[in-house]
C-alpha cells in the first residue's frame, strides 16, 4: 500500500548550473503530497488535492507544518573526528600530527569504536543527511562495526578504510599486503549490502600512501567496476609543496592518482582548492567529481574553492561536512559557509546551486542517479522539518513568500532543531 506524506515541498529537479536562471530548477509546492510505494520509491509528487483524490487508498501521513526536502548527501566525512571538532591548532599538517592520529589511534579499541557509531549515525540523521561518504580509522573492526550500526539505523552510506603506510603516527600504518587482505574482506562481508551500503577504496591521501600501497589500491580499485573511491587532493599549500618532494617525477598532485588508476568514474576526490587549471581539465575530462567542504576549509585556513568557477565548467560537485576539521553536521551550515566563501570571491553562488550540490549534485558524484530529489522515480530519502522549532527561522518563513527566499532562510537559519523526522528508502529512520 501507498504512504502520502502532506506538507510543503521543497527540491531541486535539474543541474542549475546547467540553465540560465537558477530558480528555474526549483520544485516548489505549497500544499503538496509525496506518494511513497512499499519499496521506498516515489510513485508521485504533486498538490495534495490531487494526488489525495488519485491514491484514494492510501495511508495519509499529515505533516501539519512541515516542510519536506530530499536527504541531505554529506559527500565527504571522518567518523573518528567527531569528538574533534574545533581541536585548536595550526592548518592542516599539525592539525594531523596533533590531534587526528591521536583521536583515530583510540578508536584501536573495538569498544569506543560501537559506543561512538550508534552516536554518529544518529547525529547524521538528526541533521538531515540521508546519504554519506565517510572515512572511518585505518582499523578493520571499524570499518566493520560502523558498517554494523549503519545497517541496524537503515542509513545509506558509502565507507572506506584510509589506507596509509608513510607520514603518519607509526601505530596507524600498515603494510600494502595486509591492508589489501583487510580490505578484501571487508568488501566481501559489506559491499552493496542491502543495496544501500557500499565500499570506497580511500587512500588517506597521497603522501600517506608509498608507491607500494598506491599500486595495490589501484589494482584492488580497478579489479571490479563497482567499488568507489575517495581521497583528499589539493587542500594546502604546505601538502602541495610536500607532494613535490615526495612524488617529484609527478608533474602535479593528480598526476600521482593518475599514474596509479585512482582517478575517473567513481572517484570523488575533497577539498581541490588549490589545483591547477591543467588538473581541474583532466579531472572534468575523466569524470573524477570533487567535494567543497567549506567549514573545513576556513576552519584550517586552507583557502576558498572556487565553486562556480568549477561547478560552472561542468565538473560534478558535492558539498561535505568533512567533519572534524569541518565544524558542523550540518548541511545548511555547510551550505551558509559556501555561500561566504563564494562572496569573498566575487563569484556568489545562488541558493538553489547549494541546495542541489547538497542533494542530488552530490549524488551524483558517486553515480547514484536515483536519490536527491523529490521525483517519480527516485528513492524516498526525505527529511520533514518544522521551521516552528526554530524562533528566526520561523519568523522568516512566514514573512518570505518567495520559494527562493524561503529557502535562504533554510540555508542560513535551518540547522538540527528542526528536523522532525528522517526517512530513508521510505522507511523512518529518525524521528523527534
Ligand atoms: N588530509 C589527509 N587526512 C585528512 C583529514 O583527516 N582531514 C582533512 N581535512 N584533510 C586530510
Ligand atoms: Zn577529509
Amino acid at each position: 500500500m501507498a504512504t502520502i506524506f502532506l506538507g510543503e515541498m521543497i527540491s531541486v529537479n535539474q543541474n542549475p548550473w546547467n540553465i540560465k536562471s537558477p530558480a528555474d530548477a526549483l520544485f516548489y509546492e505549497e500544499k503538496g503530497a509525496l506518494v511513497v510505494d512499499d519499496q521506498g520509491i516515489i510513485l508521485k509528487v504533486g498538490s495534495s488535492d490531487l494526488l489525495c483524490q488519485e491514491y484514494k487508498d492510501a495511508k495519509i501521513e499529515n505533516g501539519e507544518g512541515c516542510v519536506i526536502l530530499p536527504g541531505f548527501v554529506d559527500s565527504h566525512i571522518h567518523f573518528p573526528q567527531m569528538d574533534m571538532i574545533g581541536t585548536h591548532s595550526g592548518e592542516l599538517l599539525e592539525w594531523l600530527e596533533k590531534y587526528t592520529w591521536p583521536m583515530e589511534k583510540s578508536f584501536a579499541d573495538p569498544e569506543v569504536v560501537r559506543e561512538a557509531a550508534d552516536v554518529f549515525c544518529q547525529e547524521l540523521f538528526k541533521n538531515g543527511t540521508t546519504f554519506s561518504s565517510i572515512f572511518t580509522s585505518n582499523h578493520e573492526h571499524c570499518v566493520d562495526i560502523l558498517f554494523e550500526a549503519m545497517y541496524r539505523h537503515g542509513a545509506r552510506a558509502i565507507v572506506g578504510k584510509p589506507s596509509m603506510d608513510q607520514n603518519c603516527e607509526p601505530t596507524l600504518a600498515i603494510s600494502a599486503e595486509e591492508d589489501y587482505k583487510e580490505q578484501l574482506r571487508l568488501i566481501e562481508k559489506w559491499h552493496n549490502k542491502d543495496g544501500r551500503l557500499f565500499y570506497s577504496v580511500t587512500p588517506r591521501f597521497a603522501p600517506a600512501c608509498s608507491e607500494k600501497m598506491l599500486e595495490m589500491l589501484g589494482k584492488l580499485f580497478r579489479s571490479r567496476s563497482d567499488l568507489f573511491l575517495q581521497t583528499h587532493i589539493c587542500e594546502n599549500q604546505s601538502e602541495v609543496a610536500w607532494i613535490k618532494e615526495i612524488f617529484p617525477k609527478d608533474k602535479d598532485y593528480y598526476a600521482v592518482y593518475e599514474r596509479y588508476g585512482l582517478s575517473g568514474e567513481r572517484c570523488v576526490m575533497a577539498h581541490a582548492i588549490l589545483c591547477t587549471e591543467d588538473e581541474r581539465a583532466r579531472m572534468l575530462q575523466g569524470g573524477t567529481s570533487v567535494v567543497h567542504c567549506p567549514t573545513s576549509n576556513l576552519f584550517l585556513g586552507s583557502g576558498f574553492f572556487p565553486l562556480m568557477k568549477v561547478a560552472g565548467s561542468g565538473m560534478r560537485v558535492g558539498l561535505g561536512t568533512d567533519i572534524g576539521a569541518g565544524t558542523d553536521f550540518s548541511l545548511w551550515q555547510t551550505m551558509s559557509e559556501a555561500n561566504k566563501v563564494a562572496k569573498i570571491l566575487k563569484k556568489p553562488v545562488h541558493p538553489v546551486h547549494l541546495l542541489y550540490a547538497a542533494t542530488e549534485g552530490g549524488a551524483l558524484c558517486f553515480g547514484q542517479h536515483d536519490l536527491g530529489r523529490l521525483e517519480a522515480g527516485y528513492k524516498a530519502d526525505f527529511q520533514v522539518i518544522n521551521p516552528g522549532k526554530n524562533t528566526l527561522l520561523s519568523r522568516a518563513w512566514k514573512k518570505y513568500k518567495d520559494p527562493v527566499e524561503k529557502l535562504m532562510a533554510l540555508i542560513h537559519h535551518a540547522d538540527d532543531r528542526v528536523v522532525s523526522k528522517t526517512f530513508v528508502n521510505g522507511r523512518e529512520v529518525y524521528s523527534v
